[in-house]
């Protein structure tokens, strides 16, 4: 698959089938994305991935957690807020997406079972968390998404899906005592990995994008 058509093809992934990714298909895509670039060739990433009993004993208790009120606690700082231009889209995307899959804008029950369904990884059989040592700086968490990038385009590439999950680290401690990620790492970033289901409406979705000329540009070309 050219290069394009894989960025064409990646999207966020909301629901997956049941059955686990192979550990190889998952070995050869991040030995791929492993040649993604750092800063000084640092690589300050690292890679946990987990399946099984102990993803549904993780996903369990931080259901539980959020169920019962407990606030977060992320390693990576949430956004406290958006520029207008950006609230602007964050929101209509978010709109959209619930009108895709029938969503009523007042419907807190729906719109609360969607939020649950981020800590489930919407399903995923695996999860990809990635962490980094603390006292790393901001170039590091850079590096890191370019690494995020590789692994859900490879992803695709094999007919996978990936969704990342900044809502899937909001409770770290409990992620680190099943997982082992010490307490000296910060965990960035957790990916739902899987066969995308492709009877769910919400997988239907794709969100748009600002036309570059809004965005880039030119000087002295
Ligand atoms: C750092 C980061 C965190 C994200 N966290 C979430 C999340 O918690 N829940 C979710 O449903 N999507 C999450 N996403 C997915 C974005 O919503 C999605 O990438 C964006 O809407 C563009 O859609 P696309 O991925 O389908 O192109 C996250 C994406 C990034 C890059």
């Amino acid at each position: 698959m050219e290069l394009r058509e894989a960025i064409e093809r990646r999207k966020s992934i909301r629901a997956f089938r049941q059955e686990p990714v192979p550990r190889q298909a998952l070995e050869e895509i991040f030995q791929q994305a492993w040649r993604a670039p750092s800063w000084g060739n640092t690589q300050p990433w690292k890679a946990t991935i987990v399946g099984g009993k102990t993803l549904r004993s993780i996903i369990d208790e931080c259901v539980r957690r959020v169920l019962a009120g407990g606030a977060a606690s992320p390693d990576v700082e949430m956004p406290k807020g958006w520029p207008e231009e950006m609230d602007r889209r964050y929101k209509e995307s978010g709109r959209r997406l619930f009108a895709e899959i029938g969503i009523e804008r007042g419907d807190r029950v729906k719109r609360d079972a969607h939020r649950l369904n981020m800590f489930r990884f919407f399903g995923s059989p695996q999860a990809i968390y990635l962490h980094q040592d603390r006292t790393l700086s901001a170039y590091s968490i850079f590096d890191a998404g370019l690494l995020a990038q590789n692994i859900a385009l490879l992803a695709a590439e094999r007919g996978l899906g990936t969704c990342l999950l900044a809502v899937s680290v909001l409770y770290p401690d409990v992620i680190r005592r099943h997982t082992g990620i010490p307490e000296t790492d910060r965990i960035l970033i957790g990916l739902a990995v899987g066969y995308p289901d492709d009877r769910a409406p919400i997988n239907h979705f794709r969100s748009e994008r600002v036309p570059i000329e809004k965005v880039v540009h030119w000087v002295d070309e």
